[in-house]
């Protein structure tokens, strides 16, 4: 069970309020309570793929401050491998502000990235000895896209399957989806990547095809409440979503991405995959917060078997 995966990416301290209500342009809201959580999408994927079982190596910056020790202290806790995270002089640890909405746990997030930005293509080097131990390697938009590009061309040469959670593409070319043997956005991401709304399980599709076209062999769109949908050259399907309370939607496509690179790593057929990371997605919208919301291994399996119903409803759409 599991395997070696290397995640590049983000940490994050995130800065979170649950409020009633997600405050329009111009409106303050005094209600809620705070609190700091680890976060930053490679952070939580980090985490997510040790609970999950994988021996697990993140590359990443924080700065030189109290934020990056809580957060690799946090990270080491959590069994993730940490000697290629790098503390930068010229940058603070990147923040992440949040506001919850208590009713329906949906986010809003806006991230100061500090030393985020100064993952460098330098940095990919220290690589080489791990690409040997991991079968997949994650990135997400949080860093710099030279970094994710040059990182996937180096994986990809040495036979380990690159995928890219897509969030948050804000400004980022759909061309930089090509090195990628997946791609997993969510609904607002496939619309920033493809230009084209996205709103149900049709114009997912659409979209996702749009980036199938670009020669990525596989996208998984994860869909929320609705489910997931899966998308290669041969079809596409739909994955009903697992019936959870949800507490908080942070992170709930970072556990998503980590389970199906786990799945993926471990050879699972594809339609055992999907469910694998709706039943990781699902569970990570029942907890509050980003790192602590991450599922263990036996969370999703029981999670699988108490909802068994759920594997046979998955249905071919294309
Ligand atoms: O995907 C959720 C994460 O996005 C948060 O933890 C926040 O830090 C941002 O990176």
């Amino acid at each position: 069970m599991g395997g070696g995966i290397i995640v590049v990416g983000s940490i994050n301290l995130d800065m979170v309020v649950l409020s009633p209500v997600i405050p329009g342009p111009g409106e303050s809201i005094c209600a809620g309570d705070f609190q700091m959580v680890p976060g930053g999408k490679g952070a939580n994927q980090a985490v997510a793929a040790s609970r999950l079982g994988n021996h697990t190596f993140l590359l990443g910056r924080v700065g030189v401050d109290h934020f990056g020790d809580i957060l690799i202290q946090n990270l080491e806790s959590c069994g993730v491998e940490t000697s290629l995270v790098r503390r930068t002089e010229s940058a603070k640890t990147g923040v992440a502000l949040i506001v919850i909405e208590g009713e329906t746990g949906d986010n809003t997030i806006v991230v100061a990235p500090g030393a985020n930005s100064e993952v460098s293509v330098e940095d990919l080097d220290s690589l080489d000895p791990y690409f040997r131990q991991a079968h997949s390697i994650l990135f997400q938009f949080e860093i710099p896209v030279e970094v994710i590009s040059e990182g996937a061309k180096r994986a990809r040469d040495n036979g380990v399957v690159t995928i890219l959670d897509a969030g948050p593409p804000r400004g980022v070319d759909i061309t930089y989806c090509r090195d990628f043997d997946v791609v997993s956005p969510n609904r607002s991401e496939l619309a920033a990547l493809t230009g084209q709304p996205v709103s149900d399980i049709e114009t997912a599709l659409r979209s996702a095809r749009v980036i199938t076209g670009e020669g990525v062999p596989t996208v998984a769109v994860k869909m929320g409440e609705t489910g997931s949908l899966l998308v290669t050259r041969e079809g596409a399907w739909h994955f009903p979503a697992y019936a959870v309370k949800a507490v908080d939607g942070t992170a709930a496509g970072d556990a998503f991405t980590a389970a199906l690179a786990t799945a993926l790593g471990e050879g699972m057929e594809l339609p055992r995959a999907m469910r694998f990371a709706n039943a990781a997605g699902a569970l990570a919208v029942t907890v509050f917060g980003a790192q602590p919301s991450m599922p263990t291994r036996a969370q999703v399996e029981e999670l699988m078997e108490s909802q068994k119903s759920e594997e046979e409803s998955w249905k071919r759409i294309d």
